[in-house]
């Protein structure tokens, strides 16, 4: 992996004075307010607040999946909002793992297959694929489950699925939003045991949680209230 991990203490993402406000026709929604902060390379984050106060909004932005209305943001030196749409995907596609609360898995596909699906949109020759899937699944401890279909997987297992899949392209940092909230605390833990993992190797982690055993697992917490940071620590 290498140079995907310059050295730690740089930085990875440098947010200024960034405004998202939603239209929706007479309606205006200030989903996030004017922040700034910066997060450096190999830091591990939690992102809380309460419901509505746009965890999941600037979740979106950093993982370039949504655009902000005003205010820059810059992810490994790059001016994301200059970006043509071509390097807009494929940042998302290489530079970024996603993890979600509800898995998003593709029911009727193995956990192989589920895992080899950002290499096949990348190009990547098939037997690549199947061997650098089932080093990812055997990395999240599944290594015995590779034919196993989403149905046949538990909560915790199907989200490892996921994790799997996320660092399919080694992306440099690692974006969850409330990867546990489905999972009873102990398969949590499971989860955070992967990322602490991960971390110790390099990747940048940010974690959306509304769970103290999960946030006291990070280096820092971020917590946002209407759209602001109110806590940084
Ligand atoms: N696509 C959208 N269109 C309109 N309003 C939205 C949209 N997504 C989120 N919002 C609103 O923006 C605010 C922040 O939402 P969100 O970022 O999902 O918060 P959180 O993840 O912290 O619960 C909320 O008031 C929410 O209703
Ligand atoms: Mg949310």
């Amino acid at each position: 992996m290498g140079d995907l991990f310059p050295a730690l203490g740089d930085k990875m993402i440098e947010v200024k004075n960034l405004s998202k406000i939603y239209i929706d026709g007479q309606l205006q929604t200030k989903a996030l307010d004017d922040i700034s902060f910066g997060i450096n390379k190999g830091e591990f984050v939690a992102i809380m607040g309460p419901s509505g106060s746009g965890k999941s909004t600037l979740m979106h932005i950093l993982g370039a999946l949504d655009v902000p209305s005003s205010g820059t943001y810059i992810l490994n030196g790059k001016n994301i909002e200059k970006l043509k749409d071509d390097d807009l995907a494929e940042i998302r596609n290489k530079e970024i793992g996603f993890v979600f609360q509800a898995y998003n898995l593709l029911p009727r596909t193995s956990a192989l297959q589920n895992v080899t699906l950002p290499m096949t949109y990348a190009g990547i020759p098939k037997s690549k694929r199947h061997q650098r899937a089932g080093e990812m699944l055997t990395l999240v401890g599944l290594g015995n489950k590779l034919k196993s279909y989403p149905n046949q997987l538990s909560g915790g297992q199907k989200q490892r699925v996921a994790i799997a899949r996320a660092l399919s392209m080694e992306p440099s940092i690692i974006l969850a939003d409330e990867p546990t909230g489905n999972l009873p605390s102990s398969q949590g833990n499971e989860i955070m045991d992967i990322f602490e993992q991960l971390n110790n190797k390099g990747h940048t982690i940010i974690v959306v949680t509304h769970e103290d055993f999960i946030a006291a697992r990070c280096n820092r917490v971020l917590t946002l209230a209407d759209g602001k940071i109110k806590g940084d620590r």
